[in-house]
């Protein structure tokens, strides 16, 4: 049975109040929430649109700690920058407010209290390192020491950047504190759980059963969280920067980020309409949809659902849209590398083409699978798309208006079969568009708009009403009639993806008030109405402007990772007789898994020539589990055992490491049979 909604609640995922916005984050999540916000709207639909910053976390600690200012200074510069680039790339929130905010602490810290008095959390004691000098928990940041894995001396509590292992503080090797420099000790302290493993049989019936209709992408992300089995989460930290935990002896202690930033969503919908929010959040007509990242997924589709179950008086979301992650010129985002291209950047190198960019996001989205930015396909885009197509049409539309009708509509006369031709296929344009939308598939949505304008090329390419001038007024007549009706839809079906070229359309047709049921239809202009002055929308892309940005990438690569890359120095020689005490093999991998809790790390099983053995690897970030299974790996036999997540790893899969860091596991050339020697 399909549910009757009545209004939609939308949510773009809060970003971290710790640096500015780039391409990664539009099209990840905020033009997607836009496209489908503008669209409901334009259809007459009860919809907001929450947004804000997540300014809590212990990354922001750092950052302030690093500048010398307090996180407060941090999270006002970036969430000033942060909400200034979504209005000037037309990001339509109803509200963009900020969990430091006075309301959130309170909406948060009255949430776990609810939650707490429910009987909705476990407390358990456990214990963690502590630094005496400072008098403070470490957050797992603020340890390093030595990687039990690859002996970088400055690996993370949390992971170490070298070899890429997931790892938690107490497997480092001499642990220091960041704060400090002192040994940090081993010290009890107690903590709030959401009992995940409770929650778990109606998860799975929620989501595994009755939401079968959402993004594979997503179905198959939190399949497979379920079929590992949930474990209870910590939701509190030892942490002076946060929203107190609002119990007697929890002194120094916040919530933990995770639990809090969603919860952002309710506070912002609270300062919007203090009197009215319940409606939105409390009643099973109100379609709640939360826009973010794959990053994001089990926070929204198993944490937060879990959390407001618990509460239980809040919906569920209907749909996690998550859409993949953006690459630039082939590489990972990187904000730590400057490997990235911010907005308010862009927007100096492109002033008023926010456009552009949004067309080039959407129609390159990476909603099924992660993709790439390219300047290239930016430019031929814009030169084969923008240009020749959209604004060429309607450019022609309107010139020739001028040219021939002193910009007045002309009357519309009798269709020729090709008129009714044309009128036909774009008649279907609605109903293609709409069910796109409505499924969240914007590329293939705004395809389909691109079509309309190409139909009105076309038409007016084959027509060429500027030959019949002299011998057949009424025809030239009726064609521009017909190529004005169809650049008023264009000024329908382009609002919600690009809602400047589209304000200036309306203008130029001197026609405000379209609204999306009109879509389809031929008579939007009357007869005799007056049109305003119109330039062009869209100018062309030169190669320079091109190249300048495709320059300005690998200088800002070298410039940042010159500190941090040295070629590293070749260690001393080594007897040969030391070497040969290495055992190295090769190994064909039978069964591929994600570690649990461990973003990097992926379990594998292997056959060595002579059994199973089982060998934990950080490369999580480069490969698919199902990709690996039947390949072959090479692998260090002779390795001290060592545990890693409370797995036993066997050994040591060998993999190269590129300049940018990223892994690829090594492989024989040919295939030979697993156990076989290396050397
Ligand atoms: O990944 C992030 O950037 C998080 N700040 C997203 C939080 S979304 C929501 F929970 F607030
Ligand atoms: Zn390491």
């Amino acid at each position: 049975m399909t549910k009757k909604f009545n209004r939609t609640l939308v949510t773009s995922a809060l970003p971290y109040a710790n640096g500015p916005v780039h391409i990664g984050h539009l099209a990840g999540v905020y033009i997607p929430a836009d496209i489908y916000v503008r669209y409901l709207r334009l259809k007459g639909r009860e919809v907001i649109h929450i947004g804000g910053s997540d300014e809590h976390g212990v990354p922001i600690t750092i950052r302030a700690k690093k500048e010398g200012v307090t996180p407060q200074d941090i999270v006002d510069k970036y969430h000033a920058i942060i909400k200034k680039s979504f209005e000037d790339f037309g990001i339509s929130f109803d509200i963009y407010s900020r969990t430091s905010s006075e309301i959130h602490r309170k909406t948060a810290s009255g949430f776990f209290q609810e939650l707490y008095n429910k009987g909705g959390f476990e407390e358990k004691t456990s214990e963690q390192y502590f630094d005496e000098e400072a008098q403070m928990f470490l957050a797992d940041r603020y340890i390093t020491g030595e990687c039990p894995h690859c002996g970088n001396p400055d690996a993370y509590g949390d992971q170490c950047e070298s070899c890429g292992t997931s790892l938690s503080p107490i497997d480092l090797k001499n642990p220091r504190s960041t704060i400090s420099g002192s040994t940090p000790v081993m010290r009890e302290t107690k903590h709030w759980y959401l009992p995940l493993d409770k929650h778990e049989t109606w998860l799975r019936q929620w989501i595994l059963e009755d939401h079968k209709e959402w993004k594979s992408n997503v179905y198959g992300q939190c399949k497979s969280w379920l079929d590992m089995g949930l474990q209870p989460r910590a939701v509190s930290r030892d942490l002076d920067w946060g929203v107190p935990v609002p119990l007697p002896d929890a002194k120094g202690k916040v919530l933990y980020v995770w639990f809090d930033a969603p919860i952002g969503y309710i506070s912002n919908t609270i300062e919007l309409l203090p009197d009215s929010w319940e409606k939105w959040w409390k009643s099973e007509d109100t379609k709640l949809v939360h826009f973010i990242g794959k990053d994001n997924i089990v926070f929204h589709c198993i944490v937060f659902p879990a959390i407001l179950k618990a509460e239980g008086s809040f919906i569920l979301p209907e749909n996690v849209p998550a859409n993949e992650f953006l690459n630039l010129e082939g590489d990972k985002i990187s904000t730590s590398r400057n490997w990235a291209v911010w907005l308010h950047e862009y927007l100096e190198d492109f002033p008023g083409q926010q456009d552009v960019l949004r067309y080039v996001l959407t129609a390159n989205a990476p909603e099924t699978k992660d993709n790439d930015f390219t300047w290239k396909d930016f430019q031929a885009r814009n030169n084969n798309e923008l240009v020749a197509i959209l604004g060429n049409f309607i450019n022609r539309a309107l010139v020739l208006t001028r040219k021939y009708f002193d910009s007045k509509i002309p009357q519309i006369h009798e269709l020729t079969d090709y008129d009714k031709e044309t009128l036909k296929e774009f008649v279907n344009v609605k109903e293609a568009v709409e069910s796109y939308l409505d499924t969240f598939r914007f590329r293939d949505a705004l395809k389909e708009a691109m079509n309309l304008a190409r139909i009105g090329n076309k038409y007016l390419a084959d027509t060429e009403p500027w030959k019949v001038v002299g011998t057949d007024m009424e025809r030239v007549e009726t064609i521009i009639n017909i190529s004005l009706q169809i650049t008023a839809n264009l000024a329908i079906v382009f609002e919600p993806f690009l809602p400047f070229s589209v304000k200036k359309i309306r203008r130029f047709i001197n026609m405000d008030g379209l609204a999306w049921d009109q879509l389809g239809r031929i008579d939007l202009l009357p007869a005799g109405h007056q049109l305003n002055p119109s330039e062009l929308l869209f100018a062309k892309i030169e190669d320079e402007t091109i190249e300048k940005q495709i320059q300005k990438l690998p200088d800002r690569k070298k410039d940042e990772q010159a500190p941090e890359i040295k070629t590293t120095p070749q260690k001393a020689n080594v007897a040969y007789g030391d070497f040969e005490r290495l055992d190295l093999r090769t190994g064909k991998v039978l069964e591929c898994i994600k570690v649990p809790k461990a973003d990097k790390l992926l379990q594998f099983l292997i056959d060595d020539g002579m059994d199973k053995r089982t060998i934990i690897s950080g490369i999580a970030a480069w490969y698919k589990p199902e990709d690996l299974v039947g390949k072959q790996v090479c692998f260090i036999a002779n390795l001290e055992p060592l545990k890693l997540k409370g797995v036993e790893s066997q050994g040591m899969l060998l993999s190269v490491e590129d300049s940018d860091g990223a892994l690829s596991l090594i492989q024989p050339s040919k295939d030979v049979a697993p156990g076989s020697r290396i050397g």
